[in-house]
């Protein structure tokens, strides 16, 4: 008999829910159920958390993300231009290089540790700089990754302080600061003038450790970046510095040492604040050099918020990055259990209705489903991702085609998926939806059944395939079609389905298509947008189509809303008409739709219409989808259409609202936040599908995360 904590109560207070272990009929799902029963309470840490991701760079002035300014605190003398973040100030402009310092940051701070958990947060994070010696002279002070408990730079901290101090703090408890610092300049207490230190309180090191006999110079003559990674396991309290060269600043990361350079038991809990801000300082003195950032990455553990007045009836569900369809939907699966299982508790019975509720998908055997995919023969993978392989197969008795989706052995994070699939995605019905038919589990591996879909992903139907000679394009009625589906589709999402439900991750990969070329959304593109790596939220950087569908306000909010899916699903209707994808550059335009937006400026926004189509469309249509695209990608959620609305609008029945020549600018905050869905909290994602869907509105979001 195993006693279990569930806080699945409306009114706030936890639920016992006692469970024994039913008959071996029903283990699998049993198995299934304990794992989400488990989840809050009683496994460890490691099993349990999930990270969230961060990437930036090149930090261009066309960076997707908006406004720079509003993702970092920027503390003069820093800057940000040409394309990185200049912590002290770079050769632009007329300035003194001498006795600056500076400080760039990450707005919003990270929470280290939570009191229901033993283990610190852990993080892993990697940057790019340049410490650039200016006209060969000597180069001075330095650049530091810095946790502090605010952004806020001290003043006269220039010179041997690396922004981190001054003279009357430096070494005060009260700092609550560490840093692992570059440091250019030797002071009585540095070992030389071309170290990495570990500093705490203070820019006197706790441990140092020269790099001129690793072959490294922090500012050498010319250019030469570095990368350096800072590892901190908040289970085993120990932090980890690695470096290595870089020659060319756009090339691929190169690989991380084996061996960290430097290496240091660090209790952040006693030394940092809780909720402490990441960035970086540096400065310059008499000597001075410059201090660039050009990329960064982190990527940290969350840990979950209370969950406290939930409100079970309002389910919201969504991705604001990366990945599609969520966890929350597991909450429904569980207080269904667990309601059945309070309203009569004779084991074997409750799992057999449980079975056959009208919500609950099939159980397939495990062996029909190996049968079916010729034992997950490679051949018949559709797809393949972090979250597992697609196969097709084919039923054996009744020759049906599917798609089946096995989720990675990764246990933990493949469950959460696997459950969030199974409830969510089969809890809706319309006919412009994947549909699921079943599920399977078996010795830990977890399966899920589709519908299969004979055409495949949008994307492969709208954009030239690599290497492929084959110029098949969508016919103009077609992609009316595929536009009109999928506008139905997240219309029932969000307004027509008893619970809200937002999609999160509108792109073409991610909409199928049936035999008849009708749109079906779906998760199952996942497997799909997963080999297509660039278009995860991990992937951000650089590439600006990672985020060609993502809304600026997002990366502020890291909240999902139907306005971020409006905005997505514009992206979506610009790359259908155009046949480009949204981070394609055109002529002076890093994004295809500041393209449209110039044409629609000009006046001559048909030539938008992907030249494939020869002229064989529709111009009155093109013009409607084009203009709407537009009206949906606004900068501001609360201007874009919503899906009511633009269902009306493909139907013609609506004309599109009126399109701004210039494309409005993105203003942080949002005057008018109350406009807004805020429901779900998303900073999270990588190739977790990890989200916290915590409740701000009285919407609900469950998370086991
Ligand atoms: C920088 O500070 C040093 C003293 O720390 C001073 O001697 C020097 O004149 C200063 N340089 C400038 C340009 O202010
Ligand atoms: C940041 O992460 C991206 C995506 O995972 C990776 O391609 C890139 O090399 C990373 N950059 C650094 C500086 O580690
Ligand atoms: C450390 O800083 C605190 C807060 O600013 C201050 O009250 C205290 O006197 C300082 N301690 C020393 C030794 O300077």
């Amino acid at each position: 008999m195993l006693s279990l904590q569930c806080n699945l109560s409306r009114h706030n207070k936890p639920n016992m829910v006692p469970w024994s272990s039913p008959a071996t009929t029903t283990a699998s799902i049993t198995a299934i159920i304990a794992i989400l029963l488990l989840l809050p309470a009683t496994t460890s840490q490691a099993q349990i958390l999930k990270s969230e991701e961060h990437v930036y760079g090149p930090f261009n002035s066309s960076y997707v993300y908006g406004n720079l300014n509003t993702i970092f605190s920027v503390i003069p003398s820093a800057t940000i231009n040409q394309g990185a973040l200049q912590i002290t100030p770079d050769s632009a402009g007329n300035i003194t290089y001498q006795n600056n310092s500076g400080r760039i940051f990450y707005k919003k701070p990270f929470k280290l540790w939570d009191d229901r958990y033993a283990a610190l947060a852990s993080f892993n994070t990697s940057f790019l700089i340049n410490v650039y010696r200016v006209n060969n002279g000597t180069p001075g002070e330095g650049i530091a990754f810095v946790i502090a408990p605010s952004e806020s730079l001290p003043p006269n901290s220039y010179g041997q302080y690396l922004g981190l101090t001054n003279a009357a703090t430096d070494g005060n408890r009260t700092n609550n600061l560490v840093a692992v610092e570059l440091d250019t300049v030797k002071q009585d207490f540095d070992p030389d003038d071309n170290h990495i230190g570990l500093n705490i309180n203070s820019v006197r090191s706790n441990v140092s450790v020269s790099l001129s006999k690793l072959g490294i110079q922090i500012s050498p003559n010319g250019t030469v970046f570095h990368v350096i990674w800072v590892d901190y396991d908040g289970e085993r309290k120990v932090i980890d510095v690695y470096i290595a060269d870089q020659d060319d600043k756009d090339a691929p990361i190169v690989a991380k040492p084996k061996k960290p350079v430097l290496s240091s038991s660090l209790d952040l809990k006693s030394l940092v604040n809780q909720e402490s801000y990441f960035g970086f300082s540096a400065s310059t003195g008499i000597t001075y050099q410059l201090n660039c950032v050009l990329r960064w990455n982190i990527s940290i553990t969350v840990f979950p918020e209370n969950k406290s007045n939930k409100d079970w009836n309002a389910i919201t569900i969504g991705l604001c990055v990366g990945v599609p369809l969520v966890l929350i939907g597991i909450g429904v699966l569980v207080y269904l259990l667990v309601k059945k299982k309070k309203a009569s508790s004779s084991d074997p019975q409750i799992m057999g209705t449980l079975k056959s509720l009208p919500g609950t998908p099939k159980e397939f055997r495990y062996q029909e489903l190996k049968k079916a995919t010729n034992n997950f023969d490679a051949k018949n993978k559709l797809g393949q991702g972090g979250y597992g392989v697609v196969y097709k197969g084919i039923l054996p008795n009744d020759k049906l085609e599917v798609a089946v989706k096995m989720f990675s052995r990764d246990k933990m994070k493949s469950t959460d998926d696997f459950l969030s699939e199974l409830s969510i995605i089969n809890r809706l019905r319309h006919r412009h939806l994947v549909r699921l038919l079943g599920w399977c589990h078996k010795n830990g591996t977890l399966l899920l059944v589709y519908e299969y879909m004979p055409n495949g992903s949008l994307d492969n139907h709208i954009f030239c395939k690599e290497g492929s000679t084959i110029e098949t394009t969508l016919s103009w009625h077609l992609r009316y079609k595929v536009i009109s589906g999928v506008a139905y589709a997240l219309n029932y999402l969000h307004n027509e389905y008893d619970q809200k439900v937002i999609h999160r991750d509108l792109k073409a990969s991610n909409i199928m298509l049936d035999s008849d070329f009708n749109a079906r959304l779906g998760d199952f593109g996942l497997a799909r947008a997963i080999e297509n790596e660039k278009t995860s939220y991990a992937e951000l950087e650089g590439v600006h189509g990672t985020m060609g569908y993502i809304a600026p306000e997002c990366f502020h909010t890291g909240k999902a809303t139907r306005e971020s899916d409006v905005y997505g699903f514009g992206a979506v209707l610009l790359e259908v008409v155009c046949g480009l994808r949204p981070w394609t550059k055109i002529e002076a335009y890093q994004l295809l739709i500041d393209w449209v937006w110039y044409l629609h400026r000009e006046k001559r926004i048909l030539e938008a219409v992907d030249p494939r189509l020869e002229n064989n469309y529709v111009i009155e249509e093109a013009e409607r989808i084009l203009k709407l695209g537009l009206a949906c990608s606004h900068p501001i959620a609360s201007e874009r259409p919503k899906m009511q609305a633009i269902v009306q609008i493909i139907s013609g029945s609506v004309p599109v609202p009126h399109v701004p020549p210039f494309k409005p600018s993105f203003v942080w905050p949002a005057l008018d936040f109350g406009i807004f869905d805020s429901e779900i909290t998303a900073t999270s994602t990588s190739e977790y599908s990890a989200f916290n869907t915590q409740s701000s509105s009285g919407h609900v979001g469950l998370s086991h995360v």
